[in-house]
């Protein structure tokens, strides 16, 4: 089966196609990784995941983490002497396991609930000032949209250069510790993407303006990362869906794909993660290719697919209830094998069961996905 063959990642052998997505797990008091996450992220490597991906980790920079449009708090860092301890004890872990590791790099932007967080005084940085559409498609609570619909100052030109350093300070730390690569979170409506997206990023400066101008910021974060991962490969994710509008689209064609994602290539991305609802729906209407399709087919380069594997719902619907297992992966399979994508993202379904990967392989029933193995694992243990 295609998704069982290695793939060569820059330097890296991954044995198969499956990558666990980054899943935040809310379980690092002051920002340090509680004692379950190691046994988590273990268990996946043991049980024959090719390559995972951490949760989102907050880059070094005051206004990085707050609390987020569910409530989710207690979210890690990788700066600090207890923080990159326990992460680079987590990744000897899952190398133990023979697992490959990647750190995802997390700044929440417009999205950070302000007042919340490590630094609560910290200003949340947003573009143009705004949160976004208030009437948009999301699932933040009322608490939540209430402390984030007044406008706050446009990030200023050194407020920028502050946060593009952040990243490259935690690039290093990631490397310190051990991680095998580095994952920019571009999507899902914060930081990065809120530079891309219209509707957040109004600017008139060179940080605005063209799809060309708005890809500035993500630009400079890739090139800073990958001086300071200094030759780790780097995977960008990005969406069409926003947390603020799970309905958003941030490029209407193939060709304002392509304006978003060369300037991203060129900035030195290894691979792209294509985020989005449901991996297999095609991106445009004028064919069946997927968003993940398109990066490949417009950039060349390898690109990850992810949303709904393993599931007969997106991750909206878990929101509110259980949703049935299936055999999608079978979908997943046939599209790396004719060459639409490389990889393939898996969320909600290794929440489920840690051996999703080896009852995938074995033919054995998958698991359904309860809506409390959101958080229960990483609490109990
Ligand atoms: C509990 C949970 C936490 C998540 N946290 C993150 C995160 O920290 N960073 C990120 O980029 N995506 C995050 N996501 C999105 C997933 O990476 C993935 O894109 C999404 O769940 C769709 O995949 P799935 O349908 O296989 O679950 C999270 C999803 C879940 C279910």
């Amino acid at each position: 089966m295609p998704l069982f063959t290695p793939f060569k990642l820059g330097s890296l052998m991954l044995a198969n196609r499956i990558v666990m997505a980054p899943m935040t797990r809310c379980s690092a008091v002051d920002g340090v990784p509680g004692e379950g996450v190691a046994n988590y992220y273990r268990s996946r490597a043991q049980n024959g995941v090719g390559l995972i991906i951490s949760e989102g980790i907050g880059v070094d920079h005051a206004a990085s983490l707050g609390t987020g449009t569910l409530g989710e708090t207690n979210l890690p860092v990788l700066h600090g002497d207890r923080p990159l301890a326990r992460w680079k004890d987590i990744v000897d872990q899952v190398h133990g396991a023979g697992g490959r590791f990647f750190a995802q790099l997390w700044h929440q932007g417009p999205l950070r609930m302000p007042g919340t967080g490590p630094y609560p005084e910290a200003i949340s940085c947003r573009p143009s000032g705004c949160w976004g559409p208030l009437s948009g498609n999301n699932s933040a609570n009322g608490h939540y949209l209430a402390a984030v619909r007044s406008e706050t100052p446009a990030m200023t030109e050194s407020a920028i250069a502050d946060v593009i350093a952040a990243y490259g300070r935690t690039a290093a730390n990631a490397r310190a510790a051990g991680f095998d690569g580095l994952a920019i979170h571009g999507a899902h409506g914060y930081l990065i993407d809120s530079f891309f997206w219209k509707v957040t990023n109004a600017r008139k400066d060179a940080w605005g303006g063209s799809l060309r101008a708005r890809t500035r910021f993500a630009c400079e974060v890739i090139k800073e990362v990958k001086r300071a991962g200094a030759g780790l490969p780097v995977v960008f994710r990005f969406s069409q869906w926003k947390l603020q509008d799970f309905d958003a689209r941030l490029v209407e064609t193939p060709a304002e794909l392509e304006a978003l994602l060369l300037p991203l290539a060129d900035a030195g991305v290894d691979v792209f993660d294509a985020s989005t609802r449901l991996f297999h729906l095609p991106a445009f209407g004028e064919s069946d290719r997927t968003l993940a399709g398109w990066a490949r087919h417009l950039t060349g380069l390898p690109v990850m697919a992810v949303g709904g594997v393993g599931l007969d719902r997106e991750l909206k619907e878990s929101l509110v209830g259980d949703v049935l297992a299936t055999h999608n992966a079978q979908v997943a399979a046939r599209a790396i094998e004719r060459g639409e994508f490389d990889l393939i993202g898996v969320g909600r379904a290794l929440l489920a069961d840690p051996d999703w990967v080896g009852k995938l392989r074995s033919g054995a029933v998958l698991p359904d996905f309860r809506a409390d193995v959101f958080t229960e694992e990483t609490v109990q243990s």
